[in-house]
């Protein structure tokens, strides 16, 4: 059996790729907001049905783009989210200047808990930014409730989540501001990307605004912003390009995967995480989450697994507030729901190359 890595990204035969790239290279334009980077912006668009598209070099600069676009002169601004997912969301929080204020997770979606984040609004609030973790949707119904009452932008970090349906609507359109990764890991790659969807009243404003600080923050060649630089590359537009035509296919792939994993560990102690709640009506399968019934259960299953070359990831462990700088800066914080799943949660190998078998094995040594 082949090693097994948590992920590979889903590539487009090399030919196709290849095909793309004879017109960058006829052209000379490799970055700056090319024919290819704005033949993507045209088609997510589109496909997505949002008022405005702003790609990036990656998730983590959109997310950034996303909190100045909303970011105004209070310097005590803070921005409601949650502990549990990688540390990028809250990073970009506090790279922007802003104040992480944790809130705990729901138990079953592993996403911002509604019924939580009232009691953490306070006169410095600007923004609530939840995480559909692992393409599962938050309550998106409850969260735009709050926000409306409360005057507050909705930035979802949406990474995990791209071609996902909420109901009818595409994910993207969530929230004034979705920010999204394509990262190889994820299942739509750009090798490195990302992009932000806008949705809000001003939409068009503040994708001006995303132009100008993804380009140094430059209008008619001065800056009118302290921009940095997070364009996307030609040659990231181009293999995001051809990986868009393969979308359904690389996620049909994953979900054979899924369902074999789903199969095996059905009526063992190894629980797969839910996906059912909150309206998701199409998944992209991006990971395979399972909940140990104690940490030494995990551990013990995640050495074998090693044993076999099957790397397997604690993702998301720790929870952000628990690492280091935070724990440093804001001092003990107790969250025990997202502090006992982190600590029980492995995420499986999964990727649009991997077979039944490959599947089977997994489980296999998982089961013991
Ligand atoms: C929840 C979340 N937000 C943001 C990011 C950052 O995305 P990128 O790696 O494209 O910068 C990631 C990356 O995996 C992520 O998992």
């Amino acid at each position: 059996m082949r090693e097994l890595f948590v992920t590979r990204p889903s590539l487009p035969p090399l030919e196709e790729y290849k095909k793309e790239l004879e017109s960058v290279w006829e052209s000379g334009i490799v970055t700056n907001c090319g024919p290819k980077h704005e033949l993507l912006e045209k088609i997510l668009k589109e496909r997505t049905g949002s008022s405005c598209v702003k790609l990036f070099s990656s998730g983590h600069a959109a997310l950034e783009c996303a909190l100045s676009l909303i970011k105004d002169d209070d310097a005590e601004g803070e921005v409601i989210t949650t502990p549990f997912t990688f540390a990028s969301t809250v990073n970009a929080i506090e790279r922007c200047g802003l104040k992480p204020v944790f809130c705990e997770i729901d138990k079953k979606s592993l996403t911002i808990d509604p019924s939580e984040i009232e009691e953490k609004i306070t006169g410095h609030t600007k923004a609530i930014m939840p995480v559909h973790v692992y393409g599962n949707l938050c309550d998106h119904k409850k969260i735009a409730k709050i926000a409306k009452a409360h005057g507050l932008y909705v930035i979802y970090d949406a990474a995990h989540a791209f071609a996902e349906k909420a109901g009818a609507k595409d994910v993207a359109t969530l929230g004034d501001i979705s920010a999204f990764s394509f990262h190889a890991t994820k299942t739509f790659g750009c090798a490195e990307g990302g992009a932000i969807f806008i949705n809000c009243k001003n939409a068009s404003k503040l994708g001006e605004k995303a132009s100008n600080l993804r380009n140094f923050g430059l209008k008619d060649g001065e800056s009118i912003y302290a921009g940095g630089n997070g364009k996307m590359s030609e040659l990231s537009a181009a293999l995001g390009l051809c990986n868009l035509r393969h979308i359904d296919e690389y996620i049909a792939k994953r979900e054979a995967v899924a369902a074999v994993y789903g199969e095996k560990l059905s009526g063992s102690d190894i629980k797969p995480a839910s996906f059912d709640g909150n309206g998701l009506t199409r998944r992209n399968h991006t990971y395979f989450p399972v909940i140990f019934k104690s940490e030494r259960a995990l551990k013990k299953a995640f050495k074998s697994l090693e044993e076999n070359r099957i790397h397997a990831r604690r993702y998301f462990y720790p929870c952000v507030h628990e690492m280091k700088y935070y724990r440093e800066k804001y001092g003990e914080i107790s969250l025990p729901v997202a502090e006992r799943v982190s600590k029980r949660i492995l995420c499986l190998p999964l990727s649009a190359d991997m077979t039944a078998e490959e599947a089977s094995f997994v489980c296999k040594i998982l089961l013991g």
